[in-house]
Order: C-alpha cells, then structure tokens, then sequence
C-alpha cells in the first residue's frame, strides 16, 4: 500500500508530502455528478457499491494519497429519531428539530452495527475494491457540528437556535451531546472494523462557540471520543473550522492529526501545537479556482510553512469549491507531489 499518508499522521519520515482533499468525492467531478443524477444523494449513501464506487474516484482521476468514505456526517444521526432530508441545492435539513429537553430524551442511541449497516457493507467493498492502493479514512461529524444541526433543523448563518439552547437549557444540550457522542464513538469503532485505515471527525461549527463555552460544551466530548477510539490502534485526525488560533487546547484532545483550516497560518497553527501531533492542511480552497501558477505558488508557501510540522498532510483548508476544474485539482496532488519530493 501507499503508505505516505499514514506515516505522516504518525509523524515518521516520508519520501513526499502526502496529499488529499477534503470533499474530494463530490459534485466538482464529472463522474460524481452523474452517479448522483442518477441515484440522488441519500441513495448514494445508503447503497454500498455506491457510495464505495464514489469514494475511489478521486483516486482514480486525481492520485491522491487517501480515499475518504463517501458519506455525510448527518447520516449517522438519522436512526436516532431524526427525520433526515436532503434537497437538490438546499442542502441537509431535520423535519424535526430538537427544540426540549423531552426532544432530547426520545432520541435513541442505537446499535450502528444494526442501523448503519451500509457503510459497514460499503466499507468491506472499498476495502476490497481500493486492493491496498492507498488508505482510505472513515469520519464522522464532530458531536457539537451535528447537535447544532439537530437543534437549527437547517444550515444556518446565526446558530441562533443552538446559542440559545445552549445558554438557555444547558442540561439538555450536555445530555444531546452526551447521546451524540456515545453514537458516533460507536459509528467511528464499527468503521475502524470494516477497514477504515484512519479516522477523522469534522467539527464543521467547532468556532461557533468562543474558546470558554467551546471549552465547556464541545472540547470534552470530542475528547472522549477520541480516547475511546485510542483501542482502534488507527490515527485520528481532528478537524475544527474556525478556531482562529486556539490550537493550544485542541492539540491536547488526544488526535494524532489535527486538521487546521485557512483562517490560521499554518506555521503559526504549529507552533501552538508543538511536537506531539502532525498537522493537515491547509491551502485556502478558493486558490483552486485560480491559474495553475497561482495554485503552485500557494502550494509552495504552505509546504514551506509546514516544514517544522512533526508530519504535514497537504489538504485544503475547507472543502473543495463547487466549480473547481478537475485539471487544477489534478494539478495541486502533482505540484504538492513534485515540490515536496527529495
Ligand atoms: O469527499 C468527502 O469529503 C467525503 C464525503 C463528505 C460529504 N460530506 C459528502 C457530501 C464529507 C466528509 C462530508 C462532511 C460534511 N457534511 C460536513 C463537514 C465538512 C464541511 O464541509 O464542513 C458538513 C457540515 C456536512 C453537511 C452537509 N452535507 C452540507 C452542508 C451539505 C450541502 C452543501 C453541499 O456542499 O452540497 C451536504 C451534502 C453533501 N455531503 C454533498 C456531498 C458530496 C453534496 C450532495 C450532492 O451530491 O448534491
């Protein structure tokens, strides 16, 4: 196998910088789009073959160096009670929002195993059908990104529903968080069992919060989390967008990568983090729409700031735009390739 990529979330030497891309496995490729023309997108998740035929795409057509499962990190929360829904150009939404702490008392923490057995299936698939050609990584939503979605019922600007929550009903959003967690420990636990070769969770709202309630009602879950999955033996990497900075308390929730996103620097973002971790990271995704020698100047300076990294993940600091030309992408994975290589 092509072991680039793990050797450098452990931090051990490697002959080039491993790279790959967050939404790498989406609408931005051709082959993605007519898949989910086709099927639609909660199908794709929920078929095996499917969702593992997706997942090798980018692989196939950009030569990264990790596949990453296609799912979403709202699908794990579906057989919770929550009724899921996913609209052409609106994106994710619950029909039922979590609004009471009697909400929160409903939801049950099931079995994934039982109720998310297709991304077991798709998984065993992918395990056999990538034949070792690179790792693939296994994910789920950080527990407060998917709580605040439960509570806002929709994607929001404000988060006023789950600041409100939060501030006004602190018990019930600890005791949400509390069932969000024990799930995805579960979810991530059975993913590291179908094959996944590493895990990662992305806390997509993780800078909603300001450093001291981030520190009360996220930090802790997604710490526990991660120590639960220590006996998995496989890296995690930890993904917060929008923490401006306070590396320092992230780089302490036990994750061997922490994944940092454009709003930081990214030599800045390891000299909070120190030694212990290896970074993921974190080229500003609009650069990709860019000409191919803006793309290679920008990569340079990221691999010229990650150099005192105890292992560096070349990615983006967000997902791949909409729009982006595959040619650019491909050109990133060759540059970073090529750059980096000595
Ligand atoms: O390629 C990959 O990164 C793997 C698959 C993946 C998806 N979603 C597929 C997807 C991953 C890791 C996610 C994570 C996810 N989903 C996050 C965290 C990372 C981030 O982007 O901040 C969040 C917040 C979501 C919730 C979500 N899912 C939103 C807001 C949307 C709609 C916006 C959009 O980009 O379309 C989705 C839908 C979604 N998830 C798509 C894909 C490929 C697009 C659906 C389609 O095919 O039309």
């Amino acid at each position: 196998m092509n072991d680039t990529f793990l050797r450098a979330c452990r931090g051990e030497k490697t002959d080039y910088t491993p790279i790959w891309m967050m939404r790498q496995a989406g609408r931005f490729l051709p082959q993605y789009r007519k898949v989910s023309e086709k099927y639609g997108f909660l199908a794709m998740c929920r078929t095996p073959e499917l969702a593992a035929e997706v997942t090798i795409q980018p692989v196939d057509v950009l030569g990264v160096d990790a596949a990453i499962f296609f799912s979403d990190i709202l699908t794990t929360v579906a057989p919770m009670g929550m009724d899921l829904r996913y609209d052409e150009g609106k994106g994710p939404s619950f029909a039922n929002p979590i609004k009471s702490k009697a909400d929160v008392d409903r939801l049950t923490v099931p079995d994934p195993e039982e109720t998310l057995g297709f991304v077991y299936k798709a998984q065993k698939i992918l395990t056999r059908e990538l034949a070792n050609r690179v790792p693939f990584i296994g994910f789920a939503g950080g527990p407060f990104t998917v709580a605040a979605y439960m509570i806002e019922g929709t994607g929001t600007h404000t988060f006023s529903k789950v600041k409100t929550f939060v501030f006004t009903q602190p018990e019930a959003f600890k005791a949400l968080m509390d069932k969000v967690s024990r799930l995805t420990a579960s979810y991530l636990e059975m993913q590291a069992k179908a094959g996944s070769n590493a895990l990662m969770i992305f806390d997509s709202f993780a800078g909603v919060l300001g450093p001291k309630d981030y520190l009360e009602f996220n930090f802790p879950y997604v710490k526990r989390i991660i120590t639960d999955l220590k006996k998995t033996g496989v890296p995690i990497i930890y993904f917060g967008l929008g923490q401006h900075g306070g590396h320092a308390a992230v780089g302490k929730c036990g994750a061997d990568v922490i994944g940092i996103d454009y709003n930081v620097t990214l030599d800045a973002a390891i000299a909070h983090l120190g030694k212990d971790v290896s970074v993921q990271g974190n080229l500003e995704p609009y650069v990709l729409l860019q000409s191919k020698e803006q793309i290679a100047a920008r990569a340079k300076d990221v691999l010229a700031r990650a150099k005192k990294a105890r292992g560096h993940i070349f990615n983006l600091g967000h997902g791949v735009p909409l729009g982006t030309p595959v040619d650019n992408a491909k050109a990133l994975v060759d540059t970073v390739h090529e750059l980096s290589r000595r």
